[in-house]
């Protein structure tokens, strides 16, 4: 049985807990995986820590009639905990870290980590500061401390990137990674192009359904995107690299004049990110390119992402999915907790 405190209870917190609340009895059946809730804590709607465990189904009733956690009863609960505290006291094998992300300070995410950490607690987490700002020590950290760190749902939320390379393409070295990493912004381009929709219209409905970040401009200046690239190269390349390492466009300079143009010439605009070794040195980037639309990423419409490996063995491998919603991105921290459950126990898939 894993143990688990999830801070942060916004839509991704609560995406996870339906699927563990769906999918109890399949997980459990396949693959011998249980877990407990034992504590949540969000900055606006208050904190629980119950040792005993938070049933799901009534917790997730209470969420969803909009009521503040600390009114869900438990007998013998703690009340009034905030995120450092709750890490702190907290019974919790695994830190489930899912509250917004601030790719600038990469706070306060990553201080609960490094306090997770020295505890020798797992975090498994969806937030990209952390990671685009700090991954190496926070690695080292976790490594010391004989702890997991994951983080599956920082880059193309559910769709698996980060466990991929680690089991399925493991033994092969990645020089590169070229790809459509940011929805909102594909999902801009794509209505401005097929709709002629206006950019600001665009940008207002991808906020709507839920895919731009609290603030869009993480989105359009490429920021999002960036961090991305951080991520894939400091995780998947080894690098060190900071954001102004990253040469970074965004995308809100495109007209619909550019794009026009680009349809005429049989090309499209896309938000790129990459990073690859070039000379021994590590080169990143994120910027709108008009690509022909032979190439395979011009055919990815929406908020879908997609994402090339150049493998050593294996050529071009090329990955295409969600890369945001609240299902999706709730599903990237199952995959993280199915893997430490696989890490740490005697895992049997069961099939069926
Ligand atoms: N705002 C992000 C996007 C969400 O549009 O891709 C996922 O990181």
């Amino acid at each position: 049985m894993q143990k688990i405190a999830l801070i942060g209870c916004g839509v991704v917190g609560q995406g996870l807990l339906k699927i563990l609340r769906d999918k109890e009895e399949f997980l459990r059946d396949r693959y011998g995986f249980e877990i407990q809730l034992v504590a949540v804590s969000d900055k606006m709607k208050g904190s629980l820590m119950a040792e005993n465990g938070i049933p799901l189904a009534s917790f997730i009733d209470h969420l969803e009639a909009k009521k503040n956690i600390e009114e869900f009863k438990v007998d013998g609960a703690t009340y009034g905990l905030d995120p450092l505290e709750t890490i702190k006291r907290t019974s919790a094998d695994t830190i489930v870290e899912v509250s917004f992300t601030d790719v600038k300070t990469g706070e306060p995410a990553s201080t609960y980590f490094r306090e997770a950490f020295k505890a020798g607690k797992n975090v498994a987490t969806t937030n990209k500061g952390p990671s685009a700002l700090f991954h190496r020590e926070l690695a080292k950290l976790a490594e010391e401390n004989g702890a997991f760190f994951k983080y599956e749902g920082t880059v193309m939320s559910g769709t698996p990137i980060f466990s991929l390379l680690d089991y399925a393409l493991a033994g092969n070295k990645v020089t590169g990674v070229r790809g459509i990493l940011n929805g909102t912004t594909n999902f801009i381009l794509c209505k401005m192009e097929s709709e002629g929709m206006p950019y600001q219209e665009a940008l207002e409905m991808a906020q709507k359904l839920g895919y731009a970040e609290a603030d869009p401009t993480a989105d359009v200046e490429g920021f999002d995107a960036m961090a991305k690239v951080l991520i894939l190269s400091n995780v998947v390349l080894g690098a060190d690299l900071k954001a102004p390492d990253v040469d970074r466009k965004g995308i809100s300079q495109i007209t619909s004049q550019d794009i026009e143009q680009a349809a005429a010439e049989k090309k499209r605009y896309k938000l790129i990110g990459t990073t690859r070794i070039e000379g021994g040195k590590i080169v990143a980037s994120v910027k709108p390119v008009k690509l022909p639309l032979s190439d395979p990423l011009a055919g990815v419409s929406g908020a879908t992402n997609a994402l090339t490996f150049e493998t050593d063995l294996m050529g071009p491998v090329t990955i295409q999915g969600a890369g945001a919603g609240q299902i999706e991105t709730g599903y990237s921290v199952l995959i993280d907790l199915l893997t430490i459950h696989r890490e740490t126990t005697c895992f049997h898939d069961h099939g069926g």
